[in-house]
């Protein structure tokens, strides 16, 4: 009998145009594309063992065992990692961010991208980068865009095939800076997943979904050409939009918190004053503030006077998904 082991990391994303809806839920292939970049310096990591002796796949977080709905998300992911290898055996999944998990910042694009990357290292399979990504996106969406480095596209697609991310900038492309402003430390109290399944229901859904491909142009082109302008420009918009459609969804998810507005009207306010500097908002009230690294130290002290900020952390392009160690024991 064979135990196989890997371990891998990976690094959560902050969307520049966002994912919000999905044509087909049981792959989440999105309503659109979306475009991010990988949170260098934060990453969960992961270790996935094949272990002949287990009558079921178990899943520790931070050394606590999981049910429920993230145990069922991550057997989706190992059922076919199964099918791929051609095993029938049951995996321990142990996983830990090497961020506070209070802080807000979600965690299931890491995770579930270190999943993938670990669940098939152990089973001894080389999958191109594309398989990954297809891997990791049945487990949660967005997790799609943490397997390749850097700035990363999300190509909608029409099916699990079509469906993947791709690297479009290296993480050296371009210096922004996120400096993450967190307001609450407390979890969302409704989830992307009901918030993907109800989007549908704002009338401004239709909308945004039928623009996105042309925002996926320009926030791909401000990237490209390191224009701020154009990128702060897109990527608040795009923000926007995507919390249009949350508030007025049937039930109304409202994400926003009022230190939530204070940030943005702050960062409007520095903008005013000269300083390139935008926010992008997911599915929760911290706020996205993004820089270039040469006024960071000028943002982050601005931040820092705002109360109501519990905590500022800073992150810069991050590189992709790895894998650090295999091991075979024969039992
Ligand atoms: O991957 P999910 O189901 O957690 O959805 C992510 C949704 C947003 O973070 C709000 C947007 C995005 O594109 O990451």
């Amino acid at each position: 009998m064979e135990n196989n082991s890997a371990t891998a990391f990976a690094s959560p994303n902050i969307a520049f145009i966002k994912y919000w809806g999905n044509a087909d839920p049981e792959l989440n292939i999105p309503s659109n594309g979306s475009i991010s970049m990988n949170l260098g310096g934060l990453s969960t990591k992961t270790t996935v063992e094949f272990i002949s002796q287990l009558k079921e796949d178990v899943l520790l977080i931070d050394d606590k065992p999981q049910n429920g709905e993230s145990l069922h998300r991550v057997k989706k992911v190992l059922n076919k990692v199964r099918d791929y290898s051609g095993t029938q055996i049951y995996a321990e999944v142990k996983s830990q961010n090497n961020f506070p998990a209070g802080t807000g910042i979600a965690s299931s694009a890491s995770a579930f991208a270190a999943l993938s990357l670990a669940a098939t290292c152990a089973s001894g399979l080389n999958l191109m980068e594309s398989e990954l990504s297809r891997l990791a996106r049945l487990g949660s969406g967005s997790a799609c865009r943490s397997i390749p480095g850097g700035f990363v596209e999300w190509q909608a697609g029409t099916d699990d095939q079509s469906s993947y991310a791709k690297s479009i900038a290296p993480s050296e492309h371009w210096d922004l800076v996120d400096c993450i402003a967190v307001v609450s430390e407390s979890h969302k109290s409704i989830g992307s997943k009901e918030g993907h399944f109800i989007a549908q229901s704002s009338p401004f859904q239709a909308t945004r979904i039928q623009e996105a491909p042309a925002r996926i142009i320009v926030c791909r082109e401000a990237i490209l050409s390191k224009d701020f302008d154009l990128f702060a420009s897109i990527v608040e918009l795009d923000s926007n939009m995507m919390h249009a459609v949350t508030m007025t969804s049937k039930p109304s998810i409202i994400y926003w918190h009022p230190t939530t507005l204070t940030v943005i009207n702050e960062v409007r306010k520095m903008r005013r004053r000269g300083i390139p500097v935008c926010y992008t908002i997911d599915a929760g009230p911290n706020v996205h503030v993004l820089c270039l690294e040469g006024s960071k130290s000028q943002v982050c002290s601005h931040l820092g006077s705002i109360p109501g900020i519990l905590e500022i952390i800073n992150s810069y392009p991050g590189g992709p998904a790895y894998c650090l160690e295999q091991s075979e024991t024969n039992n």
